[in-house]
């Protein structure tokens, strides 16, 4: 289990579970990548290196050097020495020349995995994961390349990251720094990426990988709504259940490239990393650059194997939060109740009413502080506006806490209004190019985390709030990407560093808060999910997944999303109809049930919504109470899918311990002169009875997994209905 090396083959095998990752040394130390698929148990396979093709290896004859560099399959390949496919590492050197190429120095093999500076980054104890560092060096540009390899057995996970350190006496500057390539023979691959758009976020898509590149990536400063930094490679005939799947996906929350290249030679080269464009960094004699992690998952049957490995590595290695496990209170949210214009006594009302109805907390979300009654002033100016809040916001949380409920509040602490004090005090405080008028994005300006003094200064107006009253819970905004990137406080070789300055800026003030603050609930929040990954997992166990809450279009979102994320990080609410994005009219018991998938609140007028609308909220809340812990901890399974042409929609999520299983179906059309749908379910005790909740009806695990249970009573547009078995 765990690392092996062979030093007479030279070759590392990394096992978990039931995955295996073969690295092998050639003569002249180039790193290549061997195998990565089902576990192996032995593995002698010298003959797997791809050192004798023709023409000629390099060291048998160095003048076909750049055809071996062209298709040998490299662990972490470099730029500018005759490898032609995407490198991982471009240096250039002080005289202007681009080109580095690296040779294994040396290797060791420890227990646990090392933090990496500045980043989020997976953690594990010595028993659940092993770390293999390989050394490599470029002697002639004297620098320094360690692979950081750690495996996650359980899990069959496997993370890698890179740490670049110029150990010699030029000064160097990196272009490109990647964190992960996987070179591998061709089969027919598919690739399968999130994409989408403001209120359609990570709705997934697959197509067959062609000659040539095929990327996702993001150059706007946050992972984005668009695209999404997760990129897996199938076999033609994966389904849920079958086929084979390497998974990739990167723990940053900035541009990202996520690539798959085929070659001339049938190979497909992965790789995934901090994007180049507008990247660069100096790197002085004895400093240190250190790449993002990347996570990478094998899965031998199916798409559903690789959701349900990443949502445990997520939740057992990333998420630190200590509400990982905890139940989060049921919220309701101000912003689709009232959007900018409410008052204390508003804020009560929805308070008063919500708590008869069982719910946990009110979050006042924009619009409380300085004179933002719209969305074109005031942030910077995290001053409570008393003209709403009359009576103060220590007052406002006493009294919502006075009815034994929590409070929450919003932040967007990156960004300035040009209509701000702040702004009039510090306009060189804004991301901006010198002699260039920035453009503006909901009429806000993004401020210049990358300066100490700007994080410091918002840092404390948040930390001041939140030190005003007991405070459970902060929804940290973001509503728009970066652009016109310039800092008045880097130096012009260093206006490459800009962008990702701003993530490890971004990262620092979480961490601060986080710490400051271990108690509290953050949830992340970009204009909807523009910034949901795992990067930002690492400071709150939950993120928002999209300004759209309309239980159908969400079906499509947390279909996506739950394809490599944990329920359990899924910010979702029931919202009032008709939907306010996209106008549609569904039963506030579908809004219900797809909103239980994730963290579940509440975003509407409580106090205005129909009677009968109300009448159901208590029952949703006691069947929050009721599964929320399975939900937050069992095995997801994804049943047929909407997305996928299928006229109705099904999940399920079983207790590791089979003991229980819940299925949520929803019709998304009705169908005419159809019958009954049979449904396979997943994850049960074959030999055990189920009983199904609120029936008397009992089916054994193998009757429900291999025959299906018979779903016949959803009828109709947007209906649903959860279906809960229990282990007799
Ligand atoms: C975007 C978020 O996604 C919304 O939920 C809300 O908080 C608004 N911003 C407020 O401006």
């Amino acid at each position: 289990m765990g690392i092996q090396y062979n030093g007479t083959k030279r070759m590392f095998k990394l096992d978990t579970a039931g995955t295996t990752y073969i690295i092998g040394v050639t003569e002249e130390g180039y790193v290549g990548h061997v195998y990565y698929g089902k576990r192996l148990r032995q593995f002698g396979g010298g003959y797997l290196m791809r050192t004798q093709e023709a023409p000629f290896t390099p060291s048998v004859n160095q003048r076909e050097k750049n055809s071996f560099l062209d298709f040998f399959p490299m662990e972490y390949p470099t730029g500018g020495i005759g490898d032609y496919r995407e490198s991982c590492l471009d240096v250039r050197n002080s005289a202007g020349s681009m080109a580095s190429e690296i040779f294994y120095e040396s290797h060791s093999i420890e227990d646990g995995k090392p933090a990496l500076e500045g980043l989020p980054a997976s953690f594990g104890k010595a028993d659940e994961v092993q770390t293999l560092r390989i050394v490599c060096k470029d002697p002639v540009l004297g620098l320094q390349v360690i692979l950081l390899y750690s495996v996650f057995e359980k899990e069959d996970v496997i993370t890698r990251s890179v740490l670049v350190e110029n150990t010699g006496e030029e000064h160097l500057r990196l272009e490109k720094v990647y964190s992960a390539c996987l070179d591998m023979e061709n089969r027919e691959f598919e690739m399968v990426n999130l994409c989408g758009s403001w209120a359609r976020e990570r709705h997934i898509k697959r197509a067959g990988v062609r000659p040539g590149k095929q990327l996702v990536s993001s150059v706007k400063g946050e992972s984005s709504h668009q695209e999404h930094p997760f990129l897996a490679l199938v076999t033609p005939e994966t389904t849920q259940e079958t086929g084979e799947v390497y998974g990739m996906h990167f723990v940053y929350s900035g541009n990202f490239i996520a690539q798959a290249e085929l070659t001339h030679f049938g190979y497909v080269r992965m790789v995934m990393g901090i994007h180049g464009d507008e990247f660069s960094w100096r790197l002085a004699p004895g400093e240190h650059f250190q790449a993002p992690e990347a996570v990478l998952t094998y899965s031998g049957s199916g798409l559903g194997k690789m959701s349900r490995s990443l949502h445990d590595f997520y939740r057992e290695h990333l998420i630190r939060s200590p509400y990982k496990y905890k139940k989060r209170p049921v919220l309701i949210n101000n912003w689709e109740a009232t959007y900018f214009e409410f008052n204390t006594e508003k804020l009560l009302d929805i308070a008063r009413e919500a708590k008869k109805n069982g719910i946990e907390m009110l979050v006042m979300d924009d619009g409380w502080f300085g004179k933002r009654n719209w969305d074109d002033n005031s942030l910077g100016d995290w001053t409570v506006n008393e003209e709403k809040l009359t009576t103060g916001l220590p007052d406002l949380v006493r009294q919502v806490r006075g009815l034994g409920m929590e409070f929450g509040i919003w932040f967007e602490p990156e960004m300035v209004s040009p209509d701000s004090k702040l702004y009039r005090a510090h306009p060189d405080w804004a991301v901006q190019i010198a002699g260039r008028t920035p453009g503006q994005s909901r009429a806000q300006y993004v401020l210049d985390i990358s300066r100490k003094e700007v994080r410091d200064y918002i840092y404390e107006c948040v930390a001041k709030i939140l030190r005003s009253a007991p405070i459970s819970y902060v929804k940290w905004d973001m509503n728009r990407q970066l652009s016109d990137i310039g800092s008045a406080c880097l130096p012009a070789d260093a206006q490459g560093e800009l962008f990702h300055r701003y993530v490890l800026g971004l990262y620092e003030m979480q961490e601060r808060l986080v710490t400051d603050f271990p108690g509290l609930l953050l949830e992340n929040c970009s204009g909807g999910g523009a910034r949901f990954d795992p990067g930002m997992l690492y400071y709150s166990p939950q993120i928002w997944c999209s300004d759209d809450t309309d239980a159908i279009e969400r079906l499509r979102i947390q279909e996506g999303t739950a394809l490599i994320y944990p329920l359990s990080t899924m910010g979702a609410h029931v919202s009032d109809c008709p939907n306010h994005i996209v106008e549609r009219n569904t039963p506030f018991e579908t809004r219900g049930n797809v909103a239980l998938a994730g963290t579940f609140g509440y975003e509407l007028d409580i106090t205005k919504i129909s009677e009968e609308d109300r009448a159901q909220i208590a029952g949703q809340v006691e069947q929050y109470h009721r599964y929320h812990g399975l939900i937050q901890t069992g095995d997801y399974y994804r049943i047929a899918s909407w997305t996928d042409r299928k006229p109705y929609d099904c999940w399920e999520v079983a207790a590791k311990d089979m003991s229980e299983a819940l299925v949520t179906f929803v019709q998304v059309l009705g169908q005419p002169n159809m019958h009954s749908v049979n449904i396979r379910i997943r994850g049960l005790d074959g030999g055990a009875g189920y009983r199904l909740e609120g029936t008397s009806e009992v089916y054994t695990g193998e009757e429900l997994m291999e025959c299906g249970f018979i779903v016949r009573d959803v009828k109709g547009d947007f209906r649903s209905k959860l279906y809960h078995f229990m282990r007799e």
